[in-house]
């Protein structure tokens, strides 16, 4: 294709760029990986990536390989995407991949490289990757580049192509010429690009998903005020997201926020802090407050049989961190599950694709086919993850399959209005329950009335 270049890569932002009409090598060291990519299998749960990696191998525009050193024959452009998890014990960004992916594209460099950092990394990593490699190759020109990604697991494909912007921290013109080349399409698009410096770009994607971060947690907390003053979460959301400087996005108040990047972005943000001596308070908060929530959600379980779960069945519909992947990392379904198991309580799940993830954190679950198999005999069932077919259940069925028509939706999925007619005892996040009387919680003043 006129115009296209060679860029190494291996995640979703690979297979979109080849679909802009680049050439993509993705490399990965994981021998298996490479050999079902190549057999055409997808190794992640990632609704419509399989069509584009098809259609772009197809096309002779993506592959796949181990070999790194090839790659770099022709590429212009490398991506550093790999993973950044936290480190076990303190919190810290893990950063032994990142190093080690520098390392090997430093050895593989021949001339002239954009080497650009797409993995969450703290503040100061892009310094370190460009003394790497010019450490190690003091004949080779390179511009170290800060990407950061804003992709949602699940919606990462709509995400990469519908982005709010594009972050491109670097002071390097040839960088930034050859970012706006690949971004092309997108900037058509009219999607905003961010040039910045590289420190800058890399705390802006820690910044935005801290931000996130308090945000759910600030209308969680609200939330629970709701559920003792007799106010609707839902309500209060739409109420402050209609004002523009506030805006209606993750304003869904639920049983905390799980996944493999908000609970170790904050963490890492903190202590990133922490190291040049600013303490982040707030997003301290955020940590303890969340951390807390999705182990308590057990007791909203607990509450409706007053406190007395022990031999009871409960039926848990969703385990993933969110609806449309199969990733339970950090996902509130866990601790939901343990403090249950821990409360007496014997646990069914169903999911419809995170229960081989599931298996392999979660021990003593009963695993089931299918929502309707999932309740059948339980005394609860609680609703974790808002996956579409958990919003049309049949909920005479539920109820009639059920020992005792007893709902937790931790999603605020149903109406409790519907729930009442339908004869469940009905709770939900920050909205009045169905099953007690309503108990006001009293103004802490009075009000002289004159007579
Ligand atoms: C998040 C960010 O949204 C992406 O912009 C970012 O690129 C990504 O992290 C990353 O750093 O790679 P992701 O973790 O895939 O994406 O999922 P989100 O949709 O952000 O949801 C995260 C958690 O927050 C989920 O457990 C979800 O249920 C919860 N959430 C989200 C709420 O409880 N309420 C909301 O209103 C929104």
């Amino acid at each position: 294709m006129q115009g296209s270049r060679k860029y190494a890569n291996c995640n979703v932002s690979g297979a979109c760029i080849a679909d802009f009409g680049h050439h993509v090598i993705c490399v990965d060291k994981d021998n298996i990986k490479i050999s079902a990519l190549n057999a055409g299998e997808i190794p992640i749960y990632e609704p419509g990536l399989d069509e584009i990696v098809q259609s772009n191998v197809r096309q002779g525009r993506l592959s796949f390989t181990t070999e790194l050193s090839e790659t770099l024959d022709e590429a212009a452009a490398v991506f550093i995407a790999v993973g950044t998890p936290s480190r076990r014990g303190d919190g810290h960004a893990d950063l032994s991949y990142v190093y080690a992916a520098t390392r090997e594209i430093a050895l593989a460099l021949k001339r002239f490289t954009v080497v650009i950092t797409k993995s969450t990394v703290p503040v100061g990593t892009g310094d370190e990757i460009e003394r790497i490699i010019r450490e190690l190759r003091p004949d080779i020109d390179v511009a170290v580049v800060s990407n950061p990604e804003f992709l949602r697991e699940g919606a990462a494909i709509h995400d990469f192509k519908h982005p709010d912007r594009i972050v491109v921290g670097t002071h390097d013109e040839r960088a930034r010429a050859l970012l706006a080349e690949i971004y092309r399409p997108l900037y058509l698009n009219r999607a905003p690009i961010v040039y910045t410096g590289r420190r800058t770009a890399e705390l802006i994607k820690y910044a935005a998903n801290a931000f996130l971060a308090t945000k759910i947690t600030f209308i969680n907390e609200i939330a629970d005020l709701c559920e003792r003053v007799g106010a609707d979460v839902q309500e209060v959301a739409c109420g402050i997201g209609l004002d523009n400087r506030i805006g209606p996005k993750f304003l869904h108040a639920g049983p905390g926020f799980g996944g493999s990047c908000f609970p170790k972005d904050v963490r890492a943000l903190i202590k990133t802090a922490r190291d040049h001596d600013v303490p982040m308070r707030i997003l301290e908060a955020v940590e303890t407050v969340n951390d807390t929530r999705k182990r308590a959600m057990a007791r909203k379980v607990s509450s409706v049989f007053a406190g007395l779960l022990r031999g009871k069945t409960v039926a848990v519909l969703g385990l993933t961190f969110k609806p449309n992947t199969d990733d339970v990392r950090e996902a509130p379904s866990l601790a939901l599950i343990t403090a249950l198991q821990d409360m007496g309580a014997r646990v069914r799940a169903y999911d419809p694709v995170g229960m081989e993830q599931a298996k392999q954190v979660l021990a003593d679950v009963t695993y089931c086919r299918d929502p309707y198999d999932c309740v059948e005999e339980a005394d609860a069932v609680v609703i974790v993850t808002e996956w579409e077919q958990f919003r049309a259940l049949d909920l005479e069925r539920v109820r009639d399959l059920m020992a005792c028509p007893v709902m937790v939706d931790l999603r605020n999925v149903y109406r409790p209005e519907d729930m009442k007619k339908y004869g469940f005892a009905y709770t939900s996040i920050g909205r009045l329950p169905t099953h007690e009387p309503v108990k006001l919680v009293d103004a802490p003043f009075s009000i002289a009335a004159a007579v």
